[in-house]
């Protein structure tokens, strides 16, 4: 009898054992599936890559850009900034910014600000629609001058206040640029210089989007589309004179963006087409 119930009572310590073992298992597997369903995400977010056919959410540049204000300043890899940058800084490397008062219109998170500031200007100022966006802004230079502003009016900045504006990835998200665009000659001095950077409406016109992701969803800024000669002729009604115009095209040297994002197809639409173009204009300064 002692046998048997020894034996008895080592089964169910086996069986107690066995229990145990695949009870740990099952939470070590849980544990595993939540950490590689962490890192998809993060990979997700991090990298930008629109699942195909995934749900896109369309938002005004001042909602999306609060959202987006948070991973900013965070983004390795994304074509438009790389291909801004390389534009921008040569515009803005042949624009004699010192002792000038310079507004940057859609500063954001005040990307180009330290190359402004290097080249010695009286002041910069930063326009934008978004909160988000001016307070990152305002954390990297606390004693930045922003306004943020609800229309494209920009009715408290008073005639003649700068003498160089400039405005990066941002004129496709204004809807109406004849009246941006006159607000714009208003507050600029007679002989100010204006350079433009922008998401080249060529791509906007067949579908293109600026999309990023936020906590699990991909979000589209809304944009319209504003061709570049329209954008010319209506500075050119306000006395501006086009000094330079730039163009970047898709090409196989940008290929691995997208094969980075899993998003070869997109390239394969778009390879050709000129992407971003940039533009120098000037007011008042003889007739180079
Ligand atoms: C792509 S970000 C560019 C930010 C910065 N210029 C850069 O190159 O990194 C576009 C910015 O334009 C701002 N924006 C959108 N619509 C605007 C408008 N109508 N007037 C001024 N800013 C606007 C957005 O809030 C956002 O900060």
């Amino acid at each position: 009898m002692r046998a048997i119930n020894f034996n008895h009572g080592e089964q169910k310590g086996i069986t107690l054992r066995a229990t145990e073992i695949f009870q740990s298992l099952r939470r070590l597997a849980e544990l595993l599936a939540f950490y590689l369903r962490f890192l998809w995400l993060n990979f997700k977010t991090q990298r930008g890559f629109v699942k195909p056919g995934a749900a896109v959410v369309e938002k005004s540049a001042g909602e999306a850009y609060d959202l987006w204000s948070e991973s900013y300043d965070f983004q390795s890899g994304n074509l438009m900034l790389d291909l801004d940058e390389k534009l921008s800084s040569g515009f803005i490397s042949r624009v004699d910014l010192t002792g000038k008062h310079v507004a940057d219109i859609g500063c954001g998170t005040g990307r180009h600000w330290p190359k402004l500031f290097e080249r010695m200007p009286r002041s910069v100022t930063g326009f934008d629609v978004s909160p988000g966006m001016l307070e990152k802004l305002k954390n990297k230079f606390p004693l930045a001058k922003v306004r943020h502003i609800e229309n494209d009016l920009l009715l408290d900045t008073p005639d003649g206040s700068f003498d160089v504006i400039v405005s990066t990835l941002t004129m496709a998200h204004i809807p109406g640029i004849e009246a941006a665009l006159g607000a714009w000659c208003r507050i600029a001095k007679p002989d100010a210089e204006i350079v433009i950077t922008d998401f080249h409406p060529e791509i906007l016109e067949n579908g293109g989007k600026r999309t990023f992701s936020h906590r699990q969803t991909t979000i589209a800024v809304q944009n319209y589309v504003h061709p570049v000669p329209r954008i010319a002729e209506i500075l050119q009604e306000h006395g501006f004179r086009l000094a330079e115009w730039k163009e970047i095209t898709i090409d196989e040297s940008m290929k691995h963006y997208y094969a980075r994002r899993h998003a070869l197809p997109v390239y394969e639409k778009y390879k050709g087409r000129a992407v971003i173009y940039g533009l120098h204009f000037k007011r008042g300064h003889g007739t180079e």
